[in-house]
């Protein structure tokens, strides 16, 4: 028997120690119980982090739409599937049921098929937190499509990157988005974006604020005409367990955003496990994550592990803050949300304002509360356990990436304690260990090094799309034969971990990761800068905002700074998208660099954090005096 469900810490404990004993049969069990496989697999695991590659459930066939649906009709045809609450708490929730969803998905895969989208194709999907974004995905699924879902606030710039890294056939988007009280063009974004995409032979345009928009004919097409006319049945395509099943791209430290490729057989098996533990979800609960489903996180605990669990899990297309700052308690009091999982940035956000905005709503149907995205602060933790939590949820603090597909480091809750800012114990089958600087893995307890993992887990990603170099010599090559993180962490006394924060150059603002590579591209378009260097510096609510300096070409630019200013976030905006915009921008004549030529972060980082007392050691640097300008000049 497996511990497909595990109640109490005891329990943890003996699961855990099972997991990393005998990988192999741990996960074997677990798969084997709990999804329905069109064909069981040759071999468990084989892997190698030299090359590095890693393979689950080789041989086995399946497709993950039967385990996130057609599974569940039997006994859940009539349950909410998708609950959707729409931006205008005025407009009626959608309450899609298993049959629904069923039914939706394969009309949706049929019109793909008409297209002549055939697996292995990829689908570019764009659109707002709406009911067709998790449809498409899973109609994408159904017939062997790699979905690649874009973040619907990125620019036409980042569209098109991505686009055209991964060959997109398709783009799947909508006439416009609800955000709060305004509307955003993305129709427009598009064809904006597919100027420079050549590959792209379909856009299907869902209609959803019901604007007049220009269609290419030939290229455009609504789509609602086309899933009213499909079948409503569509046989699924039977896929390999290490079949692509979607593209999702992340940033790295430099460069292009990085294609991560999650697989299908253990990326399934290990969302759903994590889903069932993490959030206890029970048989009628309501669910809700709170992000966005273009990000990791909607796609693993709002999409495949709630389905795969056959749950019921409330999709949210607006904002905290609209119509005010009680909408997303007023969501939970409606709905009797039972799992709420949301950002710290959003926590933090929330805490500012008053206390009757969660007071006038009751909150009595949460039992689990949780945390992703970046590290929660001690503050913000209390404000959430003590008015949203009543000190009665336990909060999960969980910390996993993009790369990993699930979550890795958690508390179970009602069975791990847990201790506000730390993540806690590592989930069932993952092997965490901390590496000082030279690689040595610090074993004893009490110490804070480099966040690795020793061993592999179901729903790694198994490579970058089209870039498998990148993926060893990012993820690979910083310490021999473990996965790196990128994340720093240190281990308590009684083996609890807590993650400190990025040790490379992503910047972690409002729960979103940004590379400093395209923001400084971006800013050194603008015809009158030379050169620019992007820090991150601390921010009550984003937890990390952007600190710019910049170099102008004529040192006597004589043109107002604040315009500049403006020029420089507007470029950011169209570059890479408003999320990325920098709080501060201060021009200076130079940067600090090293005689090899490399810009200093770390010196610039800490005058952006007003922290210049201890600069370490700056005696490596080309140009030490420019240090003084910069300080003297901070903002
Ligand atoms: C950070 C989001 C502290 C971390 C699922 C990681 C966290 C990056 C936590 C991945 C947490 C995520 N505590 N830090 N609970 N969760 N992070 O790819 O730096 O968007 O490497 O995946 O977010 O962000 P990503």
């Amino acid at each position: 028997m497996s511990n497909y469900h595990i109640k109490h810490l005891e329990e943890y404990y003996q699961v855990y120690r099972k997991s990393v004993r005998a990988p192999k049969q741990f996960w074997e069990e677990i798969a084997e119980e709990h999804f329905l496989w069109h064909k069981k697999w040759d071999n468990v695991l084989s892997w190698d982090f030299k090359k590095p590659e890693v393979k689950w459930f080789e041989g086995a066939k399946l497709n993950i739409t039967v385990n996130c649906i057609d599974r569940h009709l039997v006994t859940k045809a009539n349950k909410t599937a998708l609950l959707f609450e729409p931006n205008d708490p005025n407009s009626e929730a959608q309450h899609i049921t298993y049959q629904q969803l069923h039914d939706s998905v394969c009309q949706f895969a049929n019109v793909l098929k008409a297209k002549g989208i055939t697996k292995g194709d990829r689908v570019c999907i764009y659109l707002p937190m709406i009911p067709e974004l998790a449809i498409a995905t899973l109609a994408c699924a159904r017939i062997g499509a790699i979905h690649s879902v874009v973040f619907a606030g990125f620019s036409a710039t980042a569209l098109a990157t991505r686009i055209n890294d991964s060959d997109c056939k398709m783009v799947i988007t909508s006439d416009g988005a609800y955000r709060g009280a305004k509307t955003i063009d993305l129709k427009g974004i598009v064809d904006d974006a597919l100027e420079n995409c050549a590959g792209v032979a379909t856009v299907l345009v869902a209609k959803h604020i019901n604007t007049d928009i220009a269609m290419v004919s030939g290229r455009d097409e609504w789509l609602q005409p086309l899933l009213d006319a499909a079948a409503t049945t569509c046989a699924p395509e039977i896929m390999d367990a290490e079949d692509p099943l979607f593209i999702l791209y992340t940033s790295g430290s430099t460069g292009m955003p990085k294609g991560m490729v999650h697989t299908t057989g253990g990326y399934m098996v290990y969302t759903a496990y994590t889903f069932k533990n993490v959030f206890q979800y029970k048989e009628d609960d309501v669910y809700w994550c709170t992000a966005d489903i273009g990000w990791i996180t909607g796609h693993s605990y709002i999409v495949y592990g709630p389905l795969a669990n056959g749950a019921t899990t409330l999709m949210f297309e607006g904002v905290p803050s609209y119509p005010d700052f009680g909408r997303f308690w007023q969501i939970v009091e409606k709905h009797k949300v039972n799992q709420f999982y949301t950002a710290p940035t959003a926590i933090r956000a929330l805490a500012k304002e008053g206390l009757e905005l969660v007071e006038q709503y009751d909150l009595s149907s949460l039992k689990v509360l949780g945390s992703v995205g970046e590290p929660i602060n001690e503050e913000a933790w209390h404000w959430y356990n003590d008015n949203i939590g009543k000190k009665q949820s336990p909060i999960v603090d969980t910390w996993w990436q993009t790369e990993t597909g699930g979550i890795m480091i958690t508390p179970i809750p009602f069975a791990t304690p847990t201790k506000p800012t730390y993540a806690t114990l590592p989930f069932p089958g993952i092997q965490p260990a901390l590496m000082d600087d030279k690689g040595v893995e610090l074993k004893e307890n009490q110490v804070s090094g480099r966040l690795c993992i020793k061993f592999p887990w179901p729903s790694m990603a198994r490579t970058i799309w089209g870039n498998h170099q990148r993926y060893k010599d990012t993820y690979f090559s910083a310490f021999e034969n473990t996965y790196f993180t990128g994340d720093g962490a240190l281990r308590d006394e009684v083996g609890y971990y807590r993650i400190t924060g990025r040790v490379d150059d992503v910047i972690i603002v409002s729960g979103h990761n940004l590379g400093t590579a395209p923001i400084e591209d971006a800013i050194n378009e603008h015809p009158a800068v030379a050169e620019s260097a992007i820090v991150g510096f601390p921010h009550d609510i984003k937890g990390n905002a952007l600190y710019g300096y910049v170099i102008l070409k004529d040192v006597g630019e004589s043109r107002n700074q604040d315009n500049l200013r403006k020029e420089i976030n507007q470029i950011i905006t169209e570059h890479v998208g408003p999320i990325a915009k920098l709080d501060k921008i201060q021009f200076t004549s130079g940067l600090p660099k090293t005689r090899s030529g490399k810009i200093m972060r770390r010196i610039l980082r800490k005058i952006a954090c007003n922290d210049t007392a201890n600069l370490g050691d700056t005696s490596t640097l080309l140009n030490p005096e420019v240090v003084e300008a910069i300080m003297a000049n901070a903002i």
